[in-house]
């Protein structure tokens, strides 16, 4: 199933601590930034990439694309304080797109089949999101001290890409804006109306560049690959 990608990059990186947007670090030899825009840019099936950056970094942005060749972009919106506000930045450029995906620009390891998976079930449902099942042991903490052991089996921990039918998630854009309300990610967006969201099953090296300790991570998941 063919889908255009927003891409979320207008962050500022303030956990990572690194003085400057997280996604310029490189990994190995590339910045996060390249690492994910190669991945959709070799992806057949995505026909547009759209990136939200902040008007301070267009320029470099731009001439990032130039160097590491990558074609798809359809459009450098803006991006807002908050995350939410940088994927309506692109969203609202977006013409006669069926099928949507919303990607952070901070999660490079995303591989095709997992994206597929995720057109695919948006195309049939609605809306999916990425996920994988928690691995360790989850407790209800409050004030230092443990209220409930969660049942393992039904946690699942989110990632991105979440995938939509455009015309489902510019609704619950809509709704979500109309009341102010402010989610951590688009499928609560969704949520909220009452639809169902799909879980795909995806991989534990989908991670979030987000500390220090991730760049060790990620350079451990490259070489691997490499192999
Ligand atoms: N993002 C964005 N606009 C914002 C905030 C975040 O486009 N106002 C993007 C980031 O660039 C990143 C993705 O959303 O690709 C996920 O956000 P996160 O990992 O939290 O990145 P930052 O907000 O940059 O990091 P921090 O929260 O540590 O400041
Ligand atoms: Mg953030």
């Amino acid at each position: 199933m063919h889908y255009e990608v927003v891409l979320p990059a207008a962050g500022s990186g303030k956990r990572m601590g690194a003085g400057q947007n997280k996604l310029f670090l490189t990994l190995l030899d590339k910045p996060i930034l390249i690492h994910t825009l190669l991945v959709f840019e070799q992806d057949e099936a995505c026909s547009g990439i759209w990136l939200a950056v902040k008007d301070t970094e267009r320029d470099y942005i731009q001439s990032l694309i130039a160097k590491y060749n990558i074609t798809k972009i359809k459009g450098l919106p803006t991006g807002g304080t908050e995350r939410q506000h940088s994927v309506h930045s692109c969203l609202k450029e977006m013409k006669d797109v069926e099928i949507v995906l919303v990607h952070d620009a901070a999660r490079p390891f995303i591989t095709a089949p997992i994206i597929e998976k995720l057109a695919d079930t948006a195309y049939e449902k609605g809306a999916a999101i990425a996920g994988v099942r928690a691995k360790d042991t989850m407790k209800i903490v409050r004030e230092g001290i443990i209220k409930e052991t969660v049942d393992r089996e039904s946690l699942w921990m989110i990632q991105t890409p979440q995938a939509f039918r455009f015309n489902l998630l510019a609704e619950a854009e809509g709704a979500a804006e109309k009341v102010g309300f402010l989610g951590t990610d688009e499928a609560m967006l969704v949520e909220r109306l009452g639809h169902e969201v799909y879980v795909v099953e995806s991989s534990y090296d989908n991670v979030k560049i987000t500390t220090q300790e991730d760049l060790i991570f990620g350079e451990a998941i490259l070489k691997a690959r490499a192999k």
